[in-house]
């Protein structure tokens, strides 16, 4: 039902270190010049409560190492609240959302190809939000080398999963690959690209979706 009404959801996906938020900031400029207008946003975050849910996530805290269906109900969780107070609302009154990571991402991270997890997280995940999901998912792709070496020159890490290794990524890409593979919606862009032409690629396709 909420796919079918005029708002618009598009959502920000890559691993860490593919310039997801540099696209996002460039996108935000461009919003700003043209007086074009939608609602920043990002997950786990969004909301006040979901923000809170997402310091748990992220900790950084060696001690904290919640079990991986934990991890998913925190996610779902902060969703919940995301999508409850800002997403369905804005979306019922026409309005354009542009989120930093979404749905793909809990799947390509949390989930990563198992199939106990995939499960247990569609169940969930349909039990809150039903079938909603974004109209559009830009996916920033890059080697996880590649992507670390970028992480590695920045001077402070910012969350837990900037730590995890090439082997983790791998996997996160390969699920990320497998999804846009099955989905229309994502939309696949090398990340590797000049950010002036990505950007204007990331442009081209949105202003399709929402002009
Ligand atoms: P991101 O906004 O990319 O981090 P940063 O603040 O460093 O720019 O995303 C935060 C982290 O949250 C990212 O490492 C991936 C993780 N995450 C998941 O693992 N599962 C999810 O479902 C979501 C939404 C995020």
């Amino acid at each position: 039902m909420l796919n079918k009404v005029k708002g618009k959801l598009i959502s920000f996906e890559g691993i860490d270190g593919s310039g997801k938020s540099t696209q996002i900031k460039l996108l935000k400029e461009f919003f700003n010049e043209s007086k074009r207008k939608a609602i920043f946003t990002r997950e786990p975050g969004g909301t006040v409560e979901a923000e809170l849910i997402r310091r748990l996530i992220l900790s950084k805290n060696k001690k904290v190492n919640f079990e991986n269906k934990t991890e998913i109900l925190l996610l779902l969780a902060a969703r919940y609240e995301h999508f409850k107070k800002l997403i369905e609302p804005e979306i019922l009154k026409g309005k354009t959302i542009i989120c930093d990571r979404f749905i793909d991402s809990t799947l390509a991270y949390q989930c990563r190809g198992n199939i106990e997890l995939e499960k247990f997280y569609f169940k969930t995940s349909k039990s809150l939000i039903k079938n909603f999901e974004p109209n559009l998912t830009i996916l920033l792709d890059i080697p996880p080398s590649r992507a670390l070496h970028r992480i590695n020159k920045r001077k402070t890490t910012t969350n837990k999963y900037d730590e995890k290794d090439e082997y983790f990524f791998l996997n996160v890409r390969k699920t990320y690959t497998s999804l846009a593979k099955n989905n229309l919606r994502i939309k696949k862009f090398n990340a590797l690209e000049k950010k002036s032409i990505l950007a204007d690629k990331i442009k081209k396709s949105i202003l399709a979706l929402i002009d």
